[in-house]
């Protein structure tokens, strides 16, 4: 198997359509509505940032176009697919981190390559090119605690 790590941004996938999203987090009495009649489009190739205070619901969000979490109402899809799970075509960087401490940054990279049956010079060789695209090239066999922050979440 090939894994592609440098396609350029499509200008012809990757839209996004939420339309009347709410999103229930908790059960019962504690549930917390963190989202309500959300209702965007993101048109393929754009970058958004979503901005809002502490608590306002945008990891929540992330969670659901991610297929983390299920919304109470409304549709999520990606490229007119409804979104009912996780899926490899969507990636979500979590605000911590979530790196195996006894495993270099490579084998960590190469992880999940690993448990779809890749083989072991083609993960690292794919891992490997995914370091050097986000700066990390040198610090392949380094452990996470040896890695700043922002360069555990780029791991
Ligand atoms: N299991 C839960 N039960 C009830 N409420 C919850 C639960 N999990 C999260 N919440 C609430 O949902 C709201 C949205 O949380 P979320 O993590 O999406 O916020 P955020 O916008 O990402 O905040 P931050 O900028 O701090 O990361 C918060 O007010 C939080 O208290
Ligand atoms: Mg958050």
């Amino acid at each position: 198997m090939n894994i592609r790590v440098s396609d350029p941004p499509s200008k012809t996938v990757g839209r996004i359509d939420v339309s009347h999203v709410s999103i229930s987090l908790g059960e019962g009495e504690k549930a917390f509505e963190a989202v309500r009649d959300l209702d965007f489009t993101v048109p393929p190739g754009e970058l958004v940032c979503i901005l809002g205070p502490s608590g306002c619901g945008k990891s929540t969000l992330l969670g659901a176009l991610a297929g983390h979490l299920q919304a109470t109402s409304g549709h999520l899809a990606l490229d007119a697919q409804t979104i009912l799970g996780p899926s490899p075509d969507r990636g979500i960087v979590f605000q911590q981190h979530t790196l195996f401490p006894w495993k270099r940054v490579r084998d960590n990279v190469a992880f999940g390559p690993k448990m779809r049956g890749i083989g072991r010079a083609e993960r690292r060789r794919a891992a490997d090119e995914i370091l050097r695209l986000v700066g990390l090239e040198g610090f392949e066999g380094f452990y996470p605690s040896q890695l700043s922050g922002g360069m555990q979440q780029r791991g």
